[in-house]
């Protein structure tokens, strides 16, 4: 058996290693579990760092199509949500499981057939969440932001938004000194919540216009791009002393060429704050010098369903179809909407993914996000540890991609997220998915982002946010090479 140890949390893994090997040398001993099974156990210890997530405190993962008790058996622990002395009943279920003849767990309500994450139904209800925000924070009361790490954007720092109009009027005068000041200067900003950043910085910039006394202000055309209807309009507020200079476009931040095409290299300044780590997502693991693809399956575990369906008046076997109902219309889905919003916050807090591993070799039609493909990405993982579980960030990776022709030959992209930067990091934490109220989150691997915009041509590096002491924010500055 091969354990794993993927955090570097010391309080938790004293108890849980010690409960973890014990516990599967007594089921061994007890011929629970059979000596082929153990010789092919991988165990993974994982710690996640957000209460609200996808796993339940054990996930036992299977090669795909081959669901039975002899095959290699992967076991994932969340030593955060293992009640300690619980872990034994909770592996034996598993296992038991694992002998059954049907891939399907009994009771667990299905939602989905096995996907990679990128395209499960978890991203219908982060979507929902963002067109639906109002009724979401009328119903807990708080709005989102407080969701976040330090109940606070990193994306309203006042310091870094007046360091970012700064950076951005001496680049204005340097093209001024030399005559290449275009008529009108285009800046985006992609995602935009409430507008409050857009709001800061356009009242930051007019400042230092006027005190420079250079006029650029009025040339400025501000794009605030979202997909979101319902936040384009939630943001007219914050940008109101500039709404001359505004315009509010609805995009995808996947492909905001797609929109803007009338506007290719001619972007000035393109920026984002917590929308990469907001996109459609999925996972890999990098084992033996080959790829293999994670694929979820989400599901209502069994006392979930109960519980939800009578309090929100249902039968069990209408949950799967009320949810469908739930992603098209809203919390409309039920006659009495107050009713419909418990059922979209019950279901999204019980949500949980099965797992299966599936070789790269077996799933010919798959596709890698736009500027990698398959060879590039063995090519950049021969430097990577073995047996490595890692995100490939398919939306970020997109969005950069489809970002970057709009860039003017001397414009830039600000990305303010949470990245990892080094592959190793994530064998020494979870980065996600985890679940803020009713969105996703996922770290961004900032690594591959710097291999495909080496790629297209254009230089990348990382700095950390200095703004906020204890942030995890970094931020990701993009030019054309020189
Ligand atoms: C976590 S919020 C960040 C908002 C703001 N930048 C901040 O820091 O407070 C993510 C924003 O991205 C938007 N968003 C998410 N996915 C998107 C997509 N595919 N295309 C465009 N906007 C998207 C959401 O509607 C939301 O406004």
């Amino acid at each position: 058996m091969i354990l794993h140890l993927n955090h570097t949390r010391r309080d938790c893994a004293a108890t849980t290693t010690g409960e973890v090997v014990n516990t599967v040398l007594a089921l061994l001993e007890e011929k629970q579990l059979e000596p082929t099974q153990f010789a092919r156990l991988r165990i993974y210890l994982d710690w996640l760092q957000y209460k609200q997530n996808f796993r339940e405190p054990v996930t036992i993962t299977w090669p795909a199509g081959n669901h039975n008790g002899s095959s290699a058996m992967e076991i994932r622990i969340d030593s955060r949500q293992v009640v300690p002395g619980s872990l034994r009943e909770i592996l034996q279920q598993g296992i038991c499981a694992a002998r059954l003849e049907s891939e399907d767990v009994p009771g667990r309500v299905y939602l989905e057939e096995f996907k990679s994450f990128r395209n499960s139904i978890a991203w219908d209800f982060n979507r929902l969440y963002w067109q639906r925000l109002k009724d979401w924070e009328n119903a807990t009361g708080r709005k989102y932001e407080q969701a976040l790490p330090g109940g606070k954007s990193d994306g309203h720092q006042i310091e870094a938004i007046a360091h970012s109009a700064d950076e951005f009027w001496k680049l204005l005068k340097d093209l001024d000194s030399k005559n290449q000041l275009p008529a009108e200067v285009f800046i985006l900003e992609i995602g935009v919540g409430m507008g409050t950043r857009a709001g800061l910085w356009l009242d930051k910039f007019c400042a230092l216009d006027q005190e420079r006394g250079t006029n650029y202000y009025p040339r400025l055309r501000f794009l605030l791009g979202d997909y979101s209807l319902t936040t384009l309009e939630r943001s007219r507020p914050a940008v109101k002393q500039h709404i001359d200079l505004c315009s509010f476009i609805a995009l995808d931040a996947l492909d905001p060429i797609k929109t803007l095409s009338f506007l290719r290299h001619k972007i000035l300044h393109v920026h984002s704050t917590n929308t990469y780590d907001n996109l459609p997502d999925e996972e890999l693991v990098w084992r033996d010098n080959r790829i293999y693809w994670v694929q979820v399956r989400a599901y209502i575990p069994p006392p979930d369903a109960a519980r939800i369906a009578e309090a929100c008046g249902l039968e069990i076997k209408d949950m799967a179809r009320t949810v469908n109902r739930l992603l098209e219309v809203g919390p409309e889905c039920l006659p009495d909407k107050a009713k419909g919003m418990v059922f979209w916050m019950e279901v999204w807090k019980a949500l949980r993914t099965e797992e299966r591993l599936v070789n790269a070799l077996d799933l010919p039609d798959v596709s890698y996000p736009a500027g990698l493909s398959a060879a590039q990405l063995e090519d950049i993982l021969q430097s990577a540890p073995n047996d490595l579980r890692f995100h490939l960030s398919t939306g970020a990776l997109e969005s950069f991609r489809n970002t970057l022709p709009l860039l003017h030959p001397r414009g830039y992209l600000h990305v303010q997220d949470i990245f990892v930067t080094d592959l190793h990091e994530y064998s020494m934490g979870f980065h996600g998915p985890g679940k803020l109220d009713g969105s996703i989150v996922n770290w961004v691997n900032g690594a591959l982002l710097r291999e495909v915009a080496e790629r297209a041509g254009y230089d990348l590096h990382f700095v950390p946010f200095q703004y906020r002491t204890g942030s995890k924010t970094s931020v990701l500055y993009t030019t054309r090479r020189e």
